[in-house]
């Protein structure tokens, strides 16, 4: 079945996370990447682990406190200047460049697009009004009403009860692989956006289809 709407994650599939780096290096010169990394680890480790252990803080408050393991870790001083600079960047991410146009497609073939975000309403919805977003998304959900993440089922189900769609009838789209398989096993059709060319995470489920980029999702949505 064609989906009748698709739903996207935010970071690392729309926005790149990374785009932080060069503020990063502004800040601790050839430490910028490493610093990025370990910063998206712990982030992303820690919303799981909070999910397990029903502690849920808001994914801005998750943000924060990965950001100031990660210096620590990596030995870089850290004050609240630059804490708030880095906090910043992530309101204006950048787009994966093939992002926009894209979504200008899927949107002119009239389908509802919607994002489903790990991401609080205090950091999504600054980012997606600074990229000249908020036209192509018909909703921007966030787990923040449910105070769990992805890849909690209940979250996806957040997205097809918004939408008044069943599970079937969703497409969803995430270069994320561990949030791909999680909309799979929930029950959504899955396009996976594997960028860096990765294996699939070996848990017993298989996207519909795995592009290269956000540009290859009109044509294969067509075929
Ligand atoms: C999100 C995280 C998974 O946008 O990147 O939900």
């Amino acid at each position: 079945m064609k989906p009748a709407a698709l739903v996207f994650d935010a970071y690392g599939t729309l926005f790149d996370v990374h785009a932080v780096v060069a503020r990063c290096e502004s800040f601790w010169p050839g430490h910028g990447t490493q610093l990025s990394q370990l910063w998206r680890t712990k982030q992303l480790e820690w919303t799981w682990q909070r999910s397990l252990m029903r502690r849920y803080v808001p994914f801005s408050q998750v943000t924060r406190d990965a950001l100031g393991y990660a210096c620590e870790s990596l030995g870089l001083p850290c004050g609240d200047a630059q804490v708030e600079a880095l906090m910043q960047e992530y309101l204006r991410l950048a787009v994966y460049p093939d992002v926009p146009d894209a979504l200008v497609r899927l949107q002119a073939d009239g389908r509802r697009l919607a994002i489903l975000t790990n991401g609080s309403s205090d950091m999504i919805e600054p980012l997606v009004a600074h990229r000249g977003l908020k036209a192509r998304f018909a909703a921007v959900l966030s787990v923040d009403s449910l105070a769990v993440y992805k890849p909690a089922p209940e979250v996806y189900g957040l997205a097809a009860s918004r939408l008044g769609l069943r599970a079937t009838e969703i497409g969803f789209v995430s270069s994320n692989c561990w949030d791909a398989l999680g909309a799979k096993s929930f029950g959504f059709s899955v396009w996976w956006i594997n960028r860096g060319s990765a294996p699939l995470d070996r848990l017993g489920f298989t996207p519909e289809g795995t592009l290269r980029g956000l540009g290859d999702l009109p044509e294969a949505l067509a075929a």
